[in-house]
């Protein structure tokens, strides 16, 4: 069957990654679906007869070895490949254990270092691609409880940055998708892996988190969350264009925020930010 290329998409068991997965089967693309969920990946491969299912755990060194090796070796390469799984731990940065934040690392930046150099071997024989990398509002500035993950996507951030600029000699192109809150598992996932912060942190903590709970309690009454499809289309209008453009960026408060961001000083942000999540003149 002639298709319009061969896909990888990380993360397809859900939200984005899956909604992603099906766009681009829609278009014709044949689609590498790769995630932990195998019962989920077979699902979606009835959805279209170019999805095909690859369980991997993109944590496990051994098994991501043993993937970038197929990749390396694919007869047809991967030519679209969407670097989308990841997750989040929540917590103040005393809170969060350096393991937790190892293994933040091993997914959203390691696996998709080594996925990336698994796919452009094959990119750059052919002379084209699009690599897409899923990064998020907080890849340019972190809220309050979030270092550990922004940490993550600003490296994120800073590997597709440099990427871009390596690769555009090729006819390779790099984009970045900064979304902002998604309805998706991501936050139940953060709440699972996070678990009860309040009990288990000093007490000095408690009313930090309690304003920030609040603060963005009351900053998202009334908003509407998006579902995955929104960033999906970002990701296949990148994919379908002739020249995509650098970073594509949607969701709630996601233009105002990084608007602030980049147009006030690091004082002013931080304090706007401070204010914004519920925090400013807090004394504990
Ligand atoms: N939703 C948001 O508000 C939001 C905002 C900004 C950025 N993002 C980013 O968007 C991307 C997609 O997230 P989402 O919102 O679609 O969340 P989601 O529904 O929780 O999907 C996350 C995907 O990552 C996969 N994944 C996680 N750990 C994995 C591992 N060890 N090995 C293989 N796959 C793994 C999950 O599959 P399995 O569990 O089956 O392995 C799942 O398919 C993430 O990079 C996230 O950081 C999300």
């Amino acid at each position: 069957m002639t298709t319009k290329g061969k896909a990888l998409v990380t993360g397809a068991s859900s939200g984005i990654g899956r909604e992603t997965a099906l766009q681009l089967a829609q278009e014709g693309f044949q689609v590498i679906a790769a995630a932990r969920r195998k019962e989920r990946l077979e699902e979606l491969s009835r959805q279209s007869s170019l999805i095909v299912p690859r369980p991997i755990d993109l944590s496990d060194s051994k098994a991501l070895d043993d993937f970038s090796k197929e990749l390396l070796h694919l007869s047809e390469p991967v030519t679209v490949l969407i670097n989308n799984a990841g997750f989040s731990i929540r917590g103040a940065v005393e809170d969060v254990s350096v393991s937790a934040v190892r293994s933040l690392f091993e997914v959203n930046l390691f696996a998709l270092l080594q996925i990336t150099q698994a796919c452009l071997p094959g990119m750059r024989r052919l002379r084209k691609g699009t690599i897409v990398n899923v990064s998020s509002i907080v890849g340019k500035f972190p809220f309050p409880t979030s270092g550990p993950y922004s940490a993550t996507k600003h490296a994120v951030e800073a590997i597709t940055d440099a990427l871009r600029m390596e690769v555009r000699p090729f006819g390779i192109r790099v984009v970045t998708i900064r979304p902002g809150v998604i309805g998706t598992e991501f936050n139940e996932t953060a709440n699972r892996l996070t678990g009860d912060l309040l009990s288990r942190t000093d007490p000095d903590y408690k009313p930090v988190y309690q304003a920030y709970g609040a603060g963005m309690g009351r900053l998202f009454t009334h908003v509407s969350i998006p579902g995955p499809e929104l960033i999906a289309h970002l990701i296949l209008e990148a994919v379908l264009s002739e020249s995509p453009k650098a970073v594509y960026a949607a969701g709630p408060f996601v233009q105002e925020l990084l608007g602030e961001r980049f147009r006030l000083d690091d004082e002013e942000f931080y304090e706007f930010l401070m204010e914004k999540t519920g925090l400013k003149g807090l004394k504990v």
